[in-house]
């Protein structure tokens, strides 16, 4: 089963395939906002598994699949057999056998890969303690849209060494950006877990302002993820500083724009001001995990389309 294509963590796909995505994903989004019906997966059906909440993925992916024309099935750990300890490996044996196409939010990043490992469709990663890779698939074409190619922009990123920072970094590596990354000390980046393979477009900052100055885009997420809930107390302590804030986008580049994967806490990583303001794309950005998941779902089931 190895030759079957899954999107597991970002650095799965090259430069190459990741232009073609975006220009997918620009070609889907504009015939969808032209009301063009496109269904090119017809009859074809996405499981979607969930181990964790979710608005934006789970809408995302049921609406993408509903408008390519297929069907979406949504099952989670506390009403499926997931939840009563069946073996990943048997449930990607089960549920590939009735599906074309699996998308899995999960905990460790081991649960999908090995789910993967024993599945006959492709499978994609929708969030796991590890990565994000459809977050900043949508990202960088939200970028692309408003500021053009990010080759050798700089990203600063403020704020916990997360699922999504280690993605910004697995990104700004096969896409030759660079990241800047400011945390609170004790919970900076661990190259290992971020899955890098060098250290060439990332820089670590102890002052969140340093890490801004200049930057193309400022980006930060929550303080405490899911499955980190115990944590939080300190966690608020900890990252009182690390809230993005006008001070900081007023150091970055004059046309910086400032991203969040949502959901977001005013007050806490990011004022109202910033969150709100004219360099905040967010809303952007949450609509693009729709265009940008169809263009991965069309390439996923059909290989590459061309307009
Ligand atoms: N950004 C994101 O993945 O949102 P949800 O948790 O709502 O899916
Ligand atoms: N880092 C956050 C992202 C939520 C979309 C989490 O894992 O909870």
């Amino acid at each position: 089963m190895s030759q079957i294509k899954h999107y597991l963590q970002f650095k799965d796909f090259s430069r190459e395939e990741y232009g073609h995505l975006f220009a997918r994903a620009k070609w889907i989004k504009d015939k969808f906002k032209r009301y063009e019906p496109y269904h090119p997966l017809f009859d074809r059906t996405l499981v979607m598994i969930f181990e964790k909440a979710s608005t934006r993925t789970r809408l995302s992916f049921e609406a993408g699949m509903h408008q390519l024309g297929g069907t979406a099935i949504y099952l989670n750990t506390r009403d499926s057999q997931l939840g009563r300890g069946e073996p990943v490996e048997d449930a990607g044996q089960v549920i590939s056998r009735m599906s074309d196409l699996v998308m899995i939010r999960t905990f460790e990043q081991d649960i999908v890969e090995r789910f993967a490992a024993n599945s006959r469709v492709p499978v994609i990663n929708g969030l796991t303690n590890e990565y994000h890779p459809c977050q900043i698939l949508a990202d960088i074409f939200t970028y692309i849209e408003h500021r053009g190619s990010i080759q050798g922009k700089t990203v600063a990123w403020v704020g916990d060494s997360n699922n999504m920072c280690n993605t910004w970094l697995q990104a700004a590596e096969v896409l030759d950006f660079n990241v800047h990354v400011s945390t609170p000390p004790g919970y900076e980046v661990e190259p290992e877990r971020a899955g890098l393979y060098g250290t060439a477009n990332f820089e670590q900052f102890a002052d969140p302002l340093e890490a801004c100055k200049g930057a193309d885009l400022v980006t930060t997420d929550v303080w405490t993820s899911m499955g980190f809930e115990a944590e939080n107390e300190e966690r608020v302590k900890a990252f009182a500083d690390w809230c993005v804030d006008a001070e900081m986008m007023a150091v970055a580049h004059k046309d910086a724009l400032f991203m969040h994967c949502l959901p977001a806490h005013r007050g806490e990583e990011v004022t109202a001001e910033v969150m709100d303001g004219p360099q905040s794309v967010v809303w952007d950005e949450a609509e693009n995990r729709l265009h940008a998941q169809k263009a991965l779902m069309e390439y996923l089931m059909l290989g590459r389309i061309e307009d």
